[in-house]
């Protein structure tokens, strides 16, 4: 018995280390160490959240298979029918369902390079051909190649991202809408959108969730892991059009959201105030921490709408800078690939993590 050819080879997903590992390996510990590499939420869940957690009392039950109180109270946050509301172990696992339920063997998927390393993952290890479609310099994406290479290659899917991981642009609507037109089932990730305003009515007018009961190829991503604070719970949701749900259903694993994940959703849904604060907090911070990275001579930060700025390294190859952090205790995100070679992207941390970040970089100045 071996495993399938494929995967003799196959390319991983490269995640980050936790805390407990990097605490070990530099000698340091946790509380010293200062993590921007992962766009996680600096100040946690709610504190209601907490309390629910603490409370939890049905942990030897299964969860409901269909989150329905979580799906409920989506629906009022989000304004879409709850019908066509699924929830999953963070985006991640949505992104896997989609393709596992969508792609026969060989079939095409596009996706817009730099962006999210998930989706050519997914799309590998459900058998499928990723097709790439690089973004222009200034990280927007080309719409006119990615409508030829939909057509081109009869693709099935297409990814995009928005803001986009790791530059934090976003997609125009303008750009959205002609892509609609095109015969592919269009996937927009929304993980950030929520760093995109400052309040609920905004985050509404942002977000492209509500598209979804007027396009019937678009499927729109978003998660509690970022603006809520919840990333080591894994809940996130999707809204799907209503062809596609029945199969979503079907292959769906039947408890994939925990218990835990349920109720620190639904608490997060109730501790708004709360939420809505924090990400206006990170967005005051993001826009600060912009101008002070301006102010270093070997750093060009690339405006962004999200809670992480990516960073030109010039001067200094970006794995220099990278591991010269990492031996103070700061982590940022490097990539190891063609198109990011330059490049880290720090995440917004809270402004005492900003403050040493600023002192290790002007020691390299
Ligand atoms: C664009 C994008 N989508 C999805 C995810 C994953 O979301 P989740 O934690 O809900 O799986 C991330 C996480 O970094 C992301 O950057």
């Amino acid at each position: 018995m071996k495993p399938a050819e494929r995967f003799r080879n196959f390319q991983k997903y490269s995640p980050i280390e936790p805390f407990e590992v990097l605490s070990k390996r530099l000698g340091r510990k946790i509380e010293d160490i200062v993590k921007l590499d992962a766009n996680e939420n600096p100040y946690g869940p709610a504190q209601a959240v907490k309390q629910s957690l603490a409370n939890l009392n049905n942990i030897n039950i299964y969860p409901d298979p269909e989150s329905r109180a979580l799906r409920a109270k989506l629906s009022e946050f989000t304004g879409v029918d709850q019908n066509l509301l699924l929830a999953g172990a963070g985006a991640d696992e949505l992104i896997d369902l989609i393709l596992r339920v969508m792609l026969e063997p060989g079939d095409v998927v596009i996706n817009c390079p730099p962006t999210f390393g998930m989706y050519p993952f997914d799309t590998r290890l459900n058998n499928g051909v990723v097709f790439e479609v690089t973004r222009n310099n200034d990280f927007s994406i080309n719409t006119k190649k990615i409508r030829e290479a939909i057509t081109e290659n009869s693709a099935k899917i297409l990814f995009l991202t928005s803001p986009n991981n790791p530059d934090g642009s976003l997609i125009l609507d303008e750009d959205l809408r002609q892509i609609l037109e095109l015969p592919v089932l269009v996937v927009l990730d929304e993980a950030y959108i929520e760093f995109t305003a400052d309040t609920l009515t905004d985050w509404r007018k942002k977000s492209h969730i509500q598209w979804v009961s007027s396009f019937e190829n678009l499927v729109v991503l978003r998660t509690f892991s970022k603006w809520a604070g919840l990333a080591g719970l894994r809940v996130g949701y999707g809204a799907f059009p209503s062809w596609l749900l029945p199969s979503m259903w079907a292959a769906k694993q039947p408890y994939n959201v925990n218990v835990a994940a349920n109720q620190a959703a639904i608490e997060s849904l109730k501790s708004l105030d709360f939420l809505t604060n924090n990400v206006r907090k990170i967005r005051q911070d993001q826009r600060k921490l912009f101008r002070m990275l301006s102010t270093i001579p070997f750093i060009e930060p690339v405006p962004s709408e999200a809670n992480f700025i990516l960073c030109r390294v010039n001067n200094f190859s970006a794995s220099y800078l990278k591991n010269f952090l990492l031996e103070k205790g700061i982590m940022v995100r490097y990539y190891e690939t063609p198109l990011l070679e330059n490049y880290i992207r720090i995440s917004v941390g809270k402004p005492d993590d900003h403050m040493r970040l600023m002192k290790a970089l002007e020691e390299l100045q």
